[in-house]
């Protein structure tokens, strides 16, 4: 029998969105000195959200801890293959082809953001704002990438995977559905988002 089934709590589902707002927004702004301020304090934010992520990996909630996504080559190949023949495996939480772009992206953004903070140092080098600049373009070939694969996932399985990522739920035969969701946790990471947002920016340099 088909269920809807829990899936992703919901700290990793405003990491997810906040994610892609932060750094968005920080990408629109990231060309002009004059918003430099803001750039910066959209990209602590998305450091803060993946250093987040980072811990949530180890002590969230069943798929959205890294184990439930840890897959070794071979077993990405055999899903590739699966797929190229139009019958993939259903997981309920990462598919092990995304999880190979979710591993990308979280590691590329960390990447970003690093040599974003090594930027803003006096002293920094010109390779380091070039290895900012390149990893960025990198980053979003990635983004790309993840977006075709969420797009190719969601029309194999015939299942809304954007949509869950809203909700939480997905359909399966499964029953092994999470049962805490912490959305107090999600409160605490949207609220503390505006407090830094506030309290970082003060206006534009001039
Ligand atoms: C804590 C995080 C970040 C900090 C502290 C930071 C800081 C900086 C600084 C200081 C620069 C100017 C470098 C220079 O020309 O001297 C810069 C440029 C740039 N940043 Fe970031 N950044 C961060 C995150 C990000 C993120 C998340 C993105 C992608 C959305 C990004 C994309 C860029 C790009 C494309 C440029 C190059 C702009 C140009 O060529 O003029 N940065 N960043
Ligand atoms: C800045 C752009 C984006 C980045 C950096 C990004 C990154 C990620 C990451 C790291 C995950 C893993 C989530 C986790 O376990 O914590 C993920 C999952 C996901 N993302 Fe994105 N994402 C971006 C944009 C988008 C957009 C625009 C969409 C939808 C149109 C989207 C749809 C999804 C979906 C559906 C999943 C879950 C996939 C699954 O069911 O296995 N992403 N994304």
């Amino acid at each position: 029998m088909i269920r809807r089934i829990l899936v992703w709590d919901v700290p990793t589902r405003v990491f997810h969105w906040l994610q892609v707002l932060s750094f968005g927004a920080s990408y629109l702004v990231a060309f002009s000195e004059r918003l430099r301020n803001y750039h910066v304090a959209l990209g602590y934010i998305l450091l803060g959200l993946l250093v987040f992520r980072l811990l949530w990996g180890f002590v969230g909630t069943r798929y959205a801890r890294f184990s439930s996504f840890l897959f070794n080559p071979k077993e990405v190949a055999a899903y590739l293959l699966t797929m190229l023949k139009g019958k993939p495996k259903h997981y309920l939480g990462h598919n092990p082809a995304g999880s190979v772009s979710v591993w990308l992206l979280l590691s590329l953004g960390m990447f970003v953001c690093v040599t974003g903070v090594l930027a803003l140092q006096d002293d920094a080098s010109d390779l380091v704002v070039a290895m900012h600049g390149v990893s960025t373009n990198v980053m979003l070939g990635v983004i790309s990438l993840h977006l075709v694969g969420v797009l190719i996932s969601s029309m194999l399985h015939r299942e809304n995977l954007v949509g869950s990522m809203f909700t939480g739920f997905k359909s399966a035969e499964s029953e092994e559905g999470i049962r805490r969701t912490y959305e107090w946790l999600g409160v605490l990471m949207v609220v503390a988002v505006v407090v830094f947002w506030f309290a970082y920016v003060k206006k534009p340099l001039e």
